[in-house]
């Protein structure tokens, strides 16, 4: 028989430092087979005298192992659950993951301002289909097929009737009409226009366009040059001057090309002007009555402007 050393069985319990030793044990200290069990069954070979005794000692033995393995379980099982809940903690004080969000594209950041510019300056802003009809990137402005003009602006043609847009002009002809030819127009389209051009350093099959339509009764073309040098001092700085050189566009009579006084050295010349003093910025120009009368608007009563930013 095992000597029943209860110091030693205590001792051994506490040492069992995880749960399925430990029910094990439970098995071997209080089980059918367990030395105390084996000790309460040798009750009859002793004297009557000393059985109470003994049966007493032997049974608080076993509940004092009792307690002690129910002790140990208890905080091998709440060291458990905190182990568990330390692995899976959600520490919410620790900085989130950082996304890189980029900056702005500088085409967008500059349309930005000047599309802000110009709704300051009271225009509405416009949207038109980057695929386009014939129809409206070059027949309602006034360039038919077999137009010389056609050759300004070489297109990608999809099918015979479609094309991606070569400027952002037909949105002229299109609002023309959504407003019926008998009210006012003021309003601007930013958008991509594409040309079949080689691409390098200072050229793009895709660039972007800001378009601008003014149409009402008595607009003449100091409405056009007040309006580019406000804006071209909004853009570059209350120094700018600018200046009309006379240019040809098939939907504008007169057309201009429009240039702003060099940023960078105040007109002195430098390397950002090639030397001229002067940078090209826009086209516009007096809106064709055949571009009115297409559109609905009776050229005898209204007269327009048109700028297309490059
Ligand atoms: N659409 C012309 C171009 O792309 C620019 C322009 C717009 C000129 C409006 C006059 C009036 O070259």
């Amino acid at each position: 028989m095992e000597e029943l050393n209860l110091e030693k069985m205590l001792e051994e319990i506490k040492k069992t430092k995880s749960l399925k030793p430990l029910q094990e044990l439970r098995i071997q200290m209080l089980g059918r087979k367990s030395a105390l069990q084996a000790a309460l069954s040798t009750m009859g070979t002793l004297p009557a005298e000393e059985r109470a005794t003994f049966g007493q000692k032997i049974n608080m033995m076993k509940k004092l192992v009792a307690e002690e393995l129910d002790k140990q379980q208890k905080m091998l099982e709440e060291e458990a659950v905190k182990e568990q809940l330390a692995k899976e903690e959600i520490d919410l004080t620790l900085p989130g993951d950082n996304y890189e969000q980029g900056a702005k594209s500088i085409i967008n950041a500059i349309s930005d301002e000047i599309i802000d510019i110009l709704i300051g300056m009271g225009y509405e802003v416009k949207e038109g289909p980057e695929i386009e009809t014939d129809h409206y990137n070059f027949e309602m402005l006034n360039v038919p097929k077999d137009h010389p003009a056609r050759d300004m602006q070489d297109s990608f043609y999809i099918s015979e009737n479609l094309l991606m847009r070569t400027q952002t002009s037909p949105v002229q002809a299109r609002t023309m009409l959504e407003y019926g030819g008998n009210k006012p127009i003021k309003m601007i389209c930013p958008g991509k226009v594409y040309r079949r051009d080689d691409d390098d350093a200072t050229h793009s099959h895709q660039f972007t366009q800001i378009e601008g339509l003014v149409i009402d009764e008595h607009i003449t073309m100091g409405d056009l040059k007040g309006t580019l040098e406000l804006l071209a001092k909004r853009m570059f700085g209350e120094k700018r001057e600018i200046r009309f050189r006379s240019s040809f566009f098939p939907f504008t009579e007169p057309s201009v090309e429009v240039d702003v006084s060099c940023f960078n050295c105040d007109g002195k010349g430098c390397n950002i002007c090639k030397g001229t003093g002067w940078i090209e910025i826009l086209g516009a120009g007096m809106v064709h009555p055949n571009v009115l009368r297409m559109g609905g608007y009776d050229p005898e009563k209204y007269t327009g402007f048109a700028f297309g930013i490059g």
